[in-house]
């Protein structure tokens, strides 16, 4: 049995098998490659594009999804061991990832960070302990990284580039942008990770060195990318980032020094809104502006990028969010078949 909690698990070899299996699923949807299955999808926080894809993904491959969102129609949980539970949690992870084992033959877990601490936060204590205790697969629905959305990208990379070793050599720009809160780095670790791995020349943009993203996934993606014979380049130069690039992928994110004290980073993200994705930056990309975008979404309009370029051809926004329907079920074949 393994568990999916991070790319890097596993090999490029091995992610890219489930991407060609998802080109299958794409092509023939409706497989029952699991009837009498279950998955249990357990959300801390919100979801669109997570939820709906894993829910009818199961569906369509004759499984049944069941939606838990804990404190709020299922118990609260604690998962600090030795805890005294005299506070809000009503049971422990222990006892909810053996019963739920029981009855579902994977577990899916969506835990955002807490924002308060990150030397807490980076132990992605919720899906480690989940982990630990199921007996049955565990997926990582977003966390502090998210494989899902990696899985999606790099289909949809494939799909335009020109297909599995099309990415290689290609340059990937991965562009911090402003974003009115602090958000999750998990996804943009997990572009990094998921470019380098695949071989990409990666390029980290952001706004100056307190934006640069925890050293595990710095060395996750440089260790890929030294594997692969290519660079991880991180820059703070708009201009020097975009030329040339075949990807831009935008990602908001709040700086690490200031987590849990964002009063003391607002006003140094304040200045940096002209980091936004536009036409013109864009016109610097390969072939003359021919360059691709895309956003995991949700993304805020004329904030993080503008309508000109989220609606224009070169827009892969809607294309990555329907591949999470194909990579998940590829995945979940895999894990549960
Ligand atoms: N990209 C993504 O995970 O979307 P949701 O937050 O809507 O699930």
């Amino acid at each position: 049995m393994r568990h999916f909690l991070t790319t890097e698990d596993w090999t490029r070899a091995e992610l890219q098998r489930w991407l060609d299996d998802a080109r299958e699923l794409k092509t023939n949807p409706l497989q029952p490659r699991l009837r009498g299955k279950s998955i249990a999808l357990l959300f801390f926080n919100p979801s669109l594009r997570t939820r709906t894809s894993f829910e009818l993904g199961a569906h369509q491959l004759g499984a049944k999804a069941i939606v838990l969102e804990p404190g709020k129609g299922a118990w609260p949980i604690e998962f600090e061991d030795g805890a005294i539970m005299d506070g809000d949690a009503e049971e422990h992870v222990r006892e909810v990832a053996r019963v739920l084992s029981r009855y579902c033959d994977a577990i899916a877990v969506r835990a955002f960070p807490k924002f308060q601490d990150w030397s807490v936060d980076r132990e992605d204590r919720v899906i480690r302990q989940f982990a630990a205790h199921a007996t049955v697969p565990v997926i990582n629905m977003e966390t502090i990284v998210h494989p899902c959305q990696e899985l999606a990208l790099m289909l949809t990379l494939q799909e335009r580039l020109g297909g599995p070793q099309a990415t290689d050599g290609r340059k990937f720009v991965l562009t911090w942008t402003y974003h009115p809160r602090p958000l999750n780095t998990a996804v943009a670790n997990s572009a990094l990770m998921i470019a380098a791995k695949f071989g990409m020349d990666v390029t980290l943009l952001c706004p100056e060195s307190r934006y640069v993203l925890d050293d595990r996934y710095m060395r996750a993606a440089l260790r890929s990318a030294q594997a692969q014979g290519r660079q991880l380049h991180v820059t703070h130069d708009i201009a020097e980032a975009y030329d040339g690039a075949d990807v831009v992928y935008a990602k908001s994110w709040g700086a690490l020094p200031f987590f849990g004290d964002w009063a003391r980073e607002r006003p140094i993200r304040d200045e940096y809104k002209h980091f936004i994705v536009d036409a013109e930056k864009m016109r610097r990309t390969a072939g003359g502006g021919q360059g691709y975008f895309s956003h995991c979404l949700p993304a805020r309009r004329n904030i993080k990028v503008t309508d000109e370029v989220i609606d224009g051809p070169r827009s892969l926004v809607i294309d990555e969010a329907e591949n999470r329907l194909h990579v998940q079920k590829a995945m979940l074949s895999a894990l549960l078949a």
